[in-house]
């Protein structure tokens, strides 16, 4: 099977390493990869936007498999291209993948089918949504509407703070069209939990929990991220609040789905809150989670490929779904400054010439591969993963590793899973 992986970040190289250990995967494509994931695939310089190359480039070089990984590419309808061909794919189409390209959509479909979430109204005027948050109590959660790179939720503590956040989002259009409408929430506590299932529109199949930590610097302090550190499984998800999640959350969500006329298919992220009324939905997303793939697909004990194939074809209940005992943990190391401005193209040492080490998982995000060597190239630059009996092996053997990777003005909270 020739299988093109679409997308160049940290979460395509966990799919990529899993998907080469499939005795059914003969060839791996990524597009457009980056340094690292060249040493797993070959690497195709197409943007994961670009929807007519990507779908032409599989025609033309006969891709058995197409796994779309990122957000975007799914929400402007790369599967439902692919699909037209007759490619068949790992992801939802583009009526699914609203779940996460809309809040308006995926808070409306939770309203209406009993989702536990959190209160929460719609504006598209900013006059009104601001004499709302007035009326209302603080802190108030605010959310553009359409995909903001991660960046699209403020919690405001003061009025001032929620009256600028409306400004930027619905004036300044800090993310363009995206802010058009926004989400006002009420704003929940409680322990953060992602689960990552497998769905094929029928039946879901939940993976091992994680824990994300998206803010960028130790105790949960400084801006968010697109995550800085993952664990799992996730030390609050025990047994009893799995089923609870499996009989309030999931299984809604996928009938939800198919009522409204858009199974879906794929990877389904729930963003969950424990809070002290029960698991609520924070949000869904229409795929894998980055960095959860990179602690959760290493103690995946079944072949991922047959697991992916099962879903495109809609025999997910079939599929022999298998996870290792133990825990895992991957410590994200950044470029200094990031979530901000960073400087690209600085030299890694401590990396083998395939850009891994013994002592860890390295899952490459950011980086390029020249003159035999890796340098930087984003702002999330490697995740170090470490599998082991116990969280806390996992967690000194991550750090270990991380120890010895360098490069200038590198950044990495030392705080990953004790939250
Ligand atoms: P999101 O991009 O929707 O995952 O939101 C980013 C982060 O904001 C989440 O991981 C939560 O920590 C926080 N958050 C989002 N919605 C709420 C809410 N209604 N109440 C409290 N925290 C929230
Ligand atoms: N780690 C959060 C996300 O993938 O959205």
């Amino acid at each position: 099977m020739k299988v093109l992986v679409v997308g160049g970040g940290g979460r395509e190289h966990a799919i990529i390493k899993k998907l080469k250990e499939s005795p059914r995967v003969t060839a791996l494509y990524a597009a457009p990869g980056n340094g690292g994931i060249g040493r797993d695939a070959e690497c195709v310089p197409i943007k994961a936007t670009d929807v007519d190359a990507m779908v032409a480039y599989a025609v033309e070089h006969a891709m058995d498999f197409v796994v779309v990984a990122p957000d975007d590419p799914l929400v402007l309808g790369m599967v439902d291209a692919m699909n037209a061909r007759g490619i068949p794919c790992f992801g939802p189409t583009k009526a699914a993948a609203r779940i996460e390209g809309s809040k308006v959509f995926s808070k409306g479909l939770m309203q209406k089918y009993g989702i536990p979430t959190a209160a929460y109204e719609t504006f598209s005027d900013p006059d009104a949504a601001i004499a709302y948050i007035r009326a209302g109590t603080l802190p108030v959660v605010i959310k553009a509407d359409g995909l903001a790179l991660g960046k699209g939720v403020i919690i405001a503590e003061t009025l001032d703070e929620a009256v600028a956040g409306i400004d930027g989002i619905m004036r300044d259009k800090q993310f363009g069209e995206s802010g058009n409408r926004v989400v006002i929430e009420e704003f929940m506590t409680g322990p953060e939990v992602t689960v990552l299932a497998f769905t094929d529109g029928t039946a879901i199949v939940p993976m091992v929990s994680s824990m994300d930590h998206k803010r960028a610097l130790d105790g949960n302090k400084g801006l968010n991220t697109g995550g800085m550190g993952t664990i799992a499984p996730n030390p609050h998800y025990d047994d009893a609040t799995a089923a609870l999640c499996m009989e309030t959350i999931f299984l809604p969500t996928i009938s939800a789905m198919a009522k409204e006329g858009c199974p879906f298919k794929g990877c389904l992220y729930f963003g969950l809150m424990l809070t002290p009324k029960g698991p609520r939905v924070i949000e869904y997303n229409c795929r894998f989670g980055d960095p959860e793939t990179q602690v959760v697909l290493p103690l995946l004990d079944s072949d991922l490929f047959a697991i992916m194939e099962a879903v495109s074809q809609g025999r997910l209940a079939e599929a022999d779904i298998r996870w290792k005992p133990g825990a895992a943990a991957c410590v994200v190391i950044a470029s200094g400054g990031y979530p901000g401005k960073y400087q690209t193209g600085l030299a890694i040492s401590g990396l083998d010439a395939d850009g891994n080490r013994e002592d860890a998982c390295v899952y490459h995000a950011g980086t390029t591969c020249a003159d035999g060597g890796f340098h930087t190239a984003g702002g999330r630059v490697l995740g170090v993963t470490a599998v082991a009996t116990s969280l806390e092996e996992a967690l000194a053997d991550a750090y270990s590793a991380v120890d010895a990777i360098h490069f200038a003005d590198r950044h990495f909270r030392t705080d990953i899973g004790k939250y």
